[in-house]
């Protein structure tokens, strides 16, 4: 089949790029390497957007102060050539406002500033006591059952409980915060139905509420924790206003789970799909620290990221955007650029090289990153030693999302014979059916 239709231009359900297609989701890295073939910049028509294939042009773009995640801090819709929304989702675009992932300067180098000043790399190195202690008790419940399932009961309640402790969020409230945020960030999505527009708008409503009463609180009564920090910090006579700090809350509890999760799932998968890669890791020929890196760059949770041209003058491997344009940079395809990556589709675990775009750069470079890399790797390590013999209970699917990519969930056995790890007296633990509450 021809990857050009008719008219010359790129037929992209020829190709399979899909993105709303269950099969296109479980395995989009051949069709990433035919677009990459076909050229660096690609108009997919169903977005409006230029679809960026290849590393070099991603890792530019990432940097050009000429594209911007927002336009209306300098043009109207109209202006920008943009149909005015008719679509009103108060509180979700409340919840986005200020969140550091949306803003341009001025405001965002002003914002950044104020939050790195208190979620700094040295305060998340401080924390590795806790969050090894956080790893061990979630994951030490999680192989008393014997065959578990790795992402809800493992991954998600461990990095939940570090980025709630972290703020000084209850952490009780954690299944409602992980509802939260699941609901939120459908919004993301390429295809997001009028349904889950509801939930997100619903759901943004309840956190802002949720967050606004725990800021009260700390104004009230000031703790160690991120919370009370992002409440005091000043900068140059500078503050976050209520609504940035409730923004900035979000967006940290948010991104704090969904993409670490999503990675420790994709990348288990891998390892486990490949044993000798594991076996890498158990036998301590690789560290986890260096391992992370290639769980991001192989299979990360993070697809697709776009931007607005700003300006008149863009030009991308030579084709030249005009103001209004719109770019889509394709993550999992940039970090499986063979021009960049020799193999890029082995999986090396011990590859170690951590100049991939998993974590984004320029200005919106990703402000979590030292916590995901230290939680991941503290991950890996117990696993190693607890559970050496982990493997696959059933082959693993992924969620019917192109965006944010990740797994419905990760079945694993723990246990040498499939025989529970830690048995009871009564030999039957890990072995009793249990309810699942999703
Ligand atoms: C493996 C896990 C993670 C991955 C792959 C990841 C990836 C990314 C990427 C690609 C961006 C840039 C987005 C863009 O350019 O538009 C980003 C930004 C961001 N990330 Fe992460 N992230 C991870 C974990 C975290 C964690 C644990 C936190 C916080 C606790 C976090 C907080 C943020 C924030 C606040 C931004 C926005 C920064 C800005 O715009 O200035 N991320 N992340």
């Amino acid at each position: 089949m021809s990857p050009l239709d008719s008219e010359g231009e790129t037929d992209f359900t020829a190709i399979g790029f899909e993105p709303a297609e269950p099969s296109f989701i479980a395995d989009p890295y051949p069709v990433f390497a035919r677009l990459r073939e076909l050229g660096p910049v690609l108009y997919y028509p169903p977005r409006r957007v230029h679809l960026l294939t290849r590393f070099e042009h991603v890792h530019g773009a990432l940097r050009d102060r000429r594209l911007g995640r927002e336009f209306r801090h300098r043009y109207t819709p109209k202006e920008f050539g943009q149909p005015e929304s008719t679509e009103r989702w108060p509180s979700w675009e409340a919840s986005e406002r200020w969140s550091l992932l949306n803003l341009e300067p001025p405001d965002h180098p002003r914002i950044r500033r104020l939050v790195s000043a208190v979620f700094t790399a040295r305060s998340v190195a401080a924390l590795r006591p806790v969050i090894e202690r956080l790893s061990e008790e979630t994951l030490s419940a999680a192989l008393d059952l014997g065959d578990f399932e790795l992402i809800a009961d493992y991954a998600q309640p461990y990095s939940v409980a570090v980025i709630c402790t972290m703020l000084g969020v209850p952490r009780v409230d954690g299944p409602q915060l992980l509802r939260w945020s699941h609901a939120i960030v459908k919004m993301y999505e390429l295809h997001t139905d009028t349904g889950q527009k509801i939930a997100a708008e619903r759901a943004a409503a309840e956190f802002i509420g949720y967050v606004r009463a725990l800021i009260d609180a700390r104004r009230r009564h000031l703790e160690a924790d991120l919370i009370s920090e992002l409440i005091q910090v000043a900068d140059r006579g500078d503050r976050l206003t209520d609504d940035e700090i409730v923004c900035t809350v979000i967006v940290l509890l948010n991104a704090g789970h969904e993409a670490t999760v999503n990675t420790l799932g994709n990348g288990m998968r891998a390892l486990l799909r490949t044993p000798g890669q594991w076996r890498r890791i158990v036998a301590g020929e690789v560290e986890p620290i260096v391992a992370v890196e290639e769980m991001i760059r192989w299979d990360g949770p993070l697809q697709l990221f776009e931007r607005w041209v700003l300006e008149d003058g863009v030009d991308i491997a030579g084709r030249r955007l005009r103001v209004g344009d719109r770019i889509g940079m394709l993550f999992g395809s940039a970090n499986r650029d063979p021009a960049r990556f020799a193999d890029p589709d082995t999986f090396d675990i011990g590859r170690g090289d951590g100049s991939h775009i998993g974590f984004g750069g320029g200005m919106h470079f990703c402000i979590g990153a030292p916590l995901a890399r230290l939680e991941i790797a503290v991950s890996l390590g117990q696993l190693r030693s607890l559970a050496p013999r982990l493997r696959l209970a059933a082959e693993p699917e992924y969620q019917p999302f192109f965006v944010i990519r990740g797994l419905t969930g990760l079945h694993v056995s723990a246990s040498s014979m499939g025989s529970p790890r830690r048995n009871t007296d009564d030999g039957t633990h890990g072995a009793v059916p249990r309810p699942r509450n999703g």
